[in-house]
């Protein structure tokens, strides 16, 4: 036993040594290395490491041409490749590179979105934690998984805010809130990054999509943006900022045209903003074939110009479109491309393969037996389960019925989704390869005693029209004290490319719950989806709805442990949910207007549907707990501040109920009047608070000049004298505190 424990503290030594073990960052030091190298490199070897291509077994996008791609390795032209994974392919690919003349090595991308063997919940899930800490560490696991895996770099964080849930890519990101979403962002890529490039576990990070992809009109993917550049500022840039303050080595530029310009030229967000005003030292990467796409666009002529086009306006490395190979050589010769502007790019790239240390050992990630060790290892699946946990909310919970007791004699359990695993790994878990995934059935099972039978009954499919077996599903139900009902979308159905027009939940499933519903039997309805989904029937009747999303390899295990009580739910959703698509773009940091709705309701003149409220069915924040809070004891150091001031609030937040359990303490504020109008309400803190029964705490924000200033008339980032609404709560819509301050000269 003495030795085991030897040996384990010998291991652990040698790895900490093995990571700790770092590559000379010294920034100068490895500027006059990129300089050396670029010196040596003839124009194609330039171009070449501004190419990228994908490994045809893993396509995560259209291919576009079949080029020999390993002889362009050997041949010096290729700087990158995507999709190449584990730690053998890996090392085989590199190897290739080892055969060119300089031997530059090449650098691994992949999707590693929510997780790499181990699936985390897919990031909006993750979102609905608040919690910063748990969602950096999903993103160090997947980054220390993927690292084993000979990998270099992630495609991640996905930083696009989105308000509308018919776009399918809505679960890859963080929800509405431009201020969540930037800490979120940050947490993102300090996990992927960890102690930083160079350490033997740590990936690049790559912030996506650069920028507004999320503001696709009609939700459509890959669809036009027209924003102004107001909302470009004030919502869809504050993530990337953030991202890139956090260190994000990579960025990567996206599908979308804004206001005219395809984002991959687009000179104003690359040059201007990216590595002008903020900048950015590292590179660009463009999106799957962007560059050639602007063809499509009509912005480009050809393929050629869309070359110029993309590297005149700061896109560094071309996926995919073969544009750069094919075409930027003759346009230097031309005179059309300055090779400053190539060698500009290819040093951004080098001084990344630098800090990686490729090139002290270009093999250093691809060691099969780290791998072996590192890979969906239990301590991963722990924080799997612990995340996924984290990531549910309670959306209703009538007569308390949640949680159910461990003695309950018969559970009915139904729905399409029951024993489905694949579906809990969510949309971009093309890593997950045959490692187990736990069901919601199988994670019942785990956590219910002997003494409690579980009865199964499908009901439908996901997508099902007919309810022939349903009657089936009424006699399991009416057999049991309890039915959990689990109804959804399969994996497949939010994601790249998933735009849908109709988010209610497909098919016949709510008519399911209808069914169930009818018998007298209390109702737990799990709704299990990558995007807000609408019910409105199951959210009016069903007993007790807990929104589970997509929660990866430990879902079943986490659901059961929130619908059991061993752990009680705190997440809060970070996008508002519609009772109708209608109702689309939905977000609670909407404008006034002048003739604002009093009742919620667009009559007598006022702004709104006169058919249905303008409030979404759930809204941005909203999440219950097993036990109750209390929020109170408001206190303001001040009442008025000039800009230099703090404003120091505290408020006490006390657990009133049963049950220990997590609040998540939220402050808004309302600007009343400024020379450009503000919302309504714009989240401004936050706090998670964990509590036992009985307990309380004060909770203390504080508020300075950056968190009243906005971009003014003239887009300056300042702020002006006037009075400001403060709202505490524990949700976008159910303020519990309110008070004013004033801000003076
Ligand atoms: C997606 C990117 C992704 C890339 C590589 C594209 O289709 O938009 O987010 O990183 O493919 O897989």
């Amino acid at each position: 036993m003495q030795k085991r424990i030897l040996t384990i503290l010998c291991f652990l030594s040698i790895a900490c040594c093995v990571l700790a073990q770092k590559t000379p960052q010294h920034t100068d030091a490895i500027d006059g290395k990129v300089d050396a190298l670029l010196a040596k490199m003839t124009l194609d070897e330039k171009i070449g490491q501004l190419n990228q291509y994908t490994s045809d077994r893993l396509a995560t996008g259209p291919l576009t041409e079949n080029s020999s791609k390993f002889q362009d390795i050997k041949d010096g032209k290729l700087g990158s490749m995507l999709n190449v994974k584990g730690a053998k392919e890996t090392r085989m690919v590199q190897e290739l590179a080892m055969q060119s003349r300089l031997k530059i090595p090449l650098l691994f991308g992949l999707d590693i979105i929510h997780g790499y063997r181990v699936t985390f919940p897919v990031p909006l899930a993750e979102a609905a934690s608040w919690d910063m800490q748990a969602i950096q560490t999903s993103a160090r696991v997947a980054g220390k998984e993927a690292a084993a895996a000979g990998l270099h770099w992630t495609f991640a964080p996905m930083v696009d805010i989105t308000r509308d849930p018919r776009w399918g890519r809505v679960m890859e990101g963080a929800g509405e809130d431009p201020y969540l979403a930037s800490l979120i962002a940050v947490a993102r890529v300090k996990g992927f990054q960890g102690n930083g490039l160079g350490s033997l576990d740590a990936i690049m990070a790559c912030v996506k999509h650069f920028a507004a992809y999320g503001a696709a009109i009609g939700g459509r993917d890959y669809n036009a943006v027209d924003i102004s550049d107001r909302t470009l500022w004030e919502t869809y840039l504050p993530p990337f900022k953030a991202a890139l303050d956090a260190g994000a080595a990579t960025f990567m530029n996206s599908f979308n045209e804004l206001n005219g310009i395809p984002a991959t030229g687009n000179s104003y967000l690359q040059r201007d903003i990216l590595k002008g005003k903020w900048n950015y030292k590292g590179f660009v990467v463009s999106d799957w074939g962007s560059v050639g796409e602007m063809v499509q666009h009509g912005y480009a002529r050809n393929s050629k110009q869309a070359a110029e086009l993309a590297i005149t306006a700061g896109s560094d490395m071309d996926m995919e479109s073969h544009a750069y190979i094919n075409n930027l050589a003759q346009l230097v010769k031309e005179n059309k491309v300055p090779v400053a502007l190539i060698d500009d790019a290819v040093k951004r790239i080098l001084r990344k393969k630098f800090e990686m240390g490729l090139f002290d050992d270009p093999y250093r990630f691809s060691n099969e037996e780290r791998e072996k060790k590192e890979l969906n290892s239990p301590e991963n699946r722990t924080a799997a389960r612990e995340v996924a946990k984290k990531s549910i909310v309670l959306l209703k919970n009538d007569k308390q019925l949640l949680p159910l007791s461990k003695n309950l004699k018969t559970i009915a359990v139904i729905g399409p989704l029951v024993k489905s695993n694949i579906d809990m790994m969510g949309f971009w878990s093309i890593k997950w390869e045959g490692d187990h995934l736990v069901s919601l059935y199988e994670g019942l099972e785990n956590k219910v005693g002997k003494n409690t039978r579980l009865l199964y009954a499908q009901g439908c499919d996901v997508t099902d029209t007919s309810k022939s077996n349903f009657a089936q599903a009424v006699a399991t139900a009416m057999q049991a004290d309890v039915v959990i009902l689990a109804i959804g979308e399969h994996y497949d159905m939010t994601g790249e490319a998933k735009s849908r027009a109709n988010i209610h939940v497909p098919g016949v499933q709510e008519d399911l719950v209808k069914a169930i519903k009818a018998t007298g039997k209390p109702v737990v309805v799990l709704t299990m989806s990558g995007r807000p989904m609408i019910f409105n029937w199951t959210a009016d009747n069903a007993d007790a709805i807990l929104q589970t999303w997509w929660l990866g390899s430990e879902a079943g295990n986490a659901i059961a442990d929130v619908l059991f009580g061993d752990y009680n739910p705190a997440g809060k959703l970070p996008i508002s949910f519609p009772r109708s698509e209608g109702q689309i773009p939905v977000y609670y940091n909407y404008k006034s207007t002048g003739r604002p709705s009093t009742n919620d309701m667009g009559i007598n003149y006022r702004s709104g549907y006169n058919d249905m409220q303008n409030s979404p069915r759930y809204a941005f924040g909203y999440g219950l707990s097993y036990t109750q809070f209390a929020l109170t004891d408001l206190k303001l150091d001040r009442t008025t501040l000039t800009a230099n001031d703090k404003l120091n609030i505290s408020c006490t937040l006390k657990n009133t109920g049963n049950y220990a359990g997590e609040e998540v303490v939220q402050l808004y504020l309302r600007d009343e009047f400024a020379s450009v109008t503000r919302p309504v309400k714009e989240l401004k803190g936050f706090e998670k608070v964990y509590l036992k029964a009985g307990e309380s705490k004060i909770i203390n924000f504080v508020i300075d000049k950056e968190t009243l200033s906005f971009y003014d008339q003239k887009m300056n980032w300042a702020t002006e004298p006037g009075t400001f609404q403060l709202m505490i709560g524990n949700s976008s819509d159910h303020i519990l505190l309110k008070s004013k301050f004033e801000l003076i000269k």
